[in-house]
């Protein structure tokens, strides 16, 4: 079933979403084609392609692509299914390689994605030309690259990735910024987890700030129950993150949330003690804060630090902490379900102990056993539930802070404790899903 843009238009009302908006197929199938055919999404970073015939497997949206690096430097994004039968040309995680070969009848694609060569050519009709765009990898029309993080788009034409970007630039700037040497590595051995709701709500949790105290409740208590662990390797961080969900109302309800063009946005640093506080106190940090110092200079190094946001999302598939080195990646699946993809990078000339503390944020909160990350997973897949049964919530309410919201000098909105996010990500998600 298709959808005109009058029904598209009905499922939003202002601080409302309808519930089919998170649970539809059809909806599903046209925010592929018009939010993630045509949006600009994070597919890899350069440090994974570092020479020619590099390759790492990513996503768009719900297809699997290969990202490779060229012999010229250029980087191509190749859709992973081959023009022959559709199986999928390539099934490791990443490598280097000459040509992409088919496992399945061995046509061999050069690193443009363009077809070289196949077995038994000569029994092949005069008018199948090797070579040819229909017997190639699709891929994708543009390619850009911001400081090292390599998007995409299935447009052949729209915003540049800067213009997409707009305000956002500083999350990616302030992260390589942090780098004393100027230039960040991402660990690819990051996590993968998947949850059985929309990818969206991905998006709406992660600058929501009343929800830490509720849904982590538990980590919370555990946390306060226990002290530091005397093992001179966590430094107390494990405690302190889980501890920091913990924060009463008034302290929530200070944090700013500053909701921008084209469905980004971004939420204040939540952590106020210990090694994860902005100008943290310890041996790790004054070493780390000397090789910055000696890059940069005293002021522009403590202008880099200064910058304290927490969560930076990037609509609609990319989510930066710059303070933490984090990096998570959402991939839809299909209406009620959802990859999320999470690394963390290594600063280089940074102290190797400042990796440890970026690889245990990552741990803490995004592998399949973190206490965090598992227990909002669990809150969307109990929200797909109520969505979805007959006698379900039909109107989702976002209406937190309408109203209340200030101008913003980026050119949208701030205010503490706001659904503003959401309600920015819902205007860029009309505007994607009624354009022509
Ligand atoms: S399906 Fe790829 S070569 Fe046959
Ligand atoms: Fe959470």
């Amino acid at each position: 079933m298709s959808l005109d843009t009058a029904e598209i238009r009905s499922l939003i009302r202002e601080g409302h979403v309808h519930k089919r908006v998170y649970t539809d197929q059809a909806v599903f199938d046209l925010e592929m084609e018009k939010i993630f055919g045509n949006a600009w999404l994070y597919v890899a970073h350069d440090s994974q392609l570092r020479k020619p015939g590099d390759f790492v497997r990513s996503r768009m949206g719900k297809n699997e692509v290969i990202v490779t690096r060229d012999h010229d430097g250029a980087i191509h994004v190749l859709k992973n299914s081959c023009p022959h039968r559709g199986a999928t040309v390539c099934s490791d995680k990443r490598g280097n390689v000459r040509n992409l070969v088919c496992g399945y009848h061995a046509w061999a694609f050069a690193l443009d994605g363009t077809l070289k060569g196949l077995p038994h050519p000569s029994s092949y009709p005069e008018d199948f030309i090797i070579g040819a765009r229909e017997n190639s990898l699709g891929r994708a029309p543009r390619v850009e690259v911001y400081r090292g993080f390599v998007f995409a788009s299935l447009a052949e034409s729209g915003p540049s990735l800067r213009e997409f970007l707009g305000p956002m630039l500083l999350a990616i700037d302030n992260l390589v910024d942090r780098a004393p040497e100027g230039e960040i590595e991402l660990c690819d051995t990051g996590f993968q987890l998947e949850y059985r709701a929309n990818w969206k709500m991905h998006h709406e949790n992660a600058n929501d700030t009343i929800h830490p105290g509720v849904v982590h409740e538990s980590s919370v208590t555990t946390a306060n129950r226990n002290k530091n662990p005397d093992t001179g390797f966590d430094d107390g961080q494990t405690r302190q993150m889980m501890r920091a969900n913990g924060f009463g109302k008034r302290e929530w309800e200070s944090i700013e949330q500053y909701a921008l063009p084209n469905g980004h946005s971004y939420m204040g640093g939540i952590y106020q003690e210990g090694v994860l506080v902005r100008q943290e106190n310890d041996p790790t940090q004054a070493e780390y804060l000397a090789a910055l110092k000696d890059a940069h200079g005293a002021q522009r190094a403590a202008e880099i630090l200064e910058i304290n946001r927490f969560n930076n999302l990037i609509y609609p598939n990319l989510n930066i902490n710059a303070q933490y080195h984090q990096l998570r990646v959402v991939h839809p699946v299909a209406p009620d379900r959802t990859m999320v993809f999470a690394y963390c990078f290594r600063l280089k000339g940074a102290p190797e102990g400042v990796f440890h503390r970026a690889v245990r944020f990552l741990s803490n909160l995004s592998s399949p056993a973190s206490m965090i990350l598992g227990d909002d997973a669990g809150i969307f897949e109990s929200c797909d539930v109520g969505l979805t049964r007959s006698d379900g919530v039909e109107w989702v309410n976002v209406q937190r802070g309408l109203g209340f919201d200030r101008p913003h000098d980026e050119g949208g909105v701030s205010s503490a404790a706001t659904e503003a996010p959401i309600r920015t990500q819902f205007t860029a998600w009309l505007d994607y899903m009624t354009q022509a």
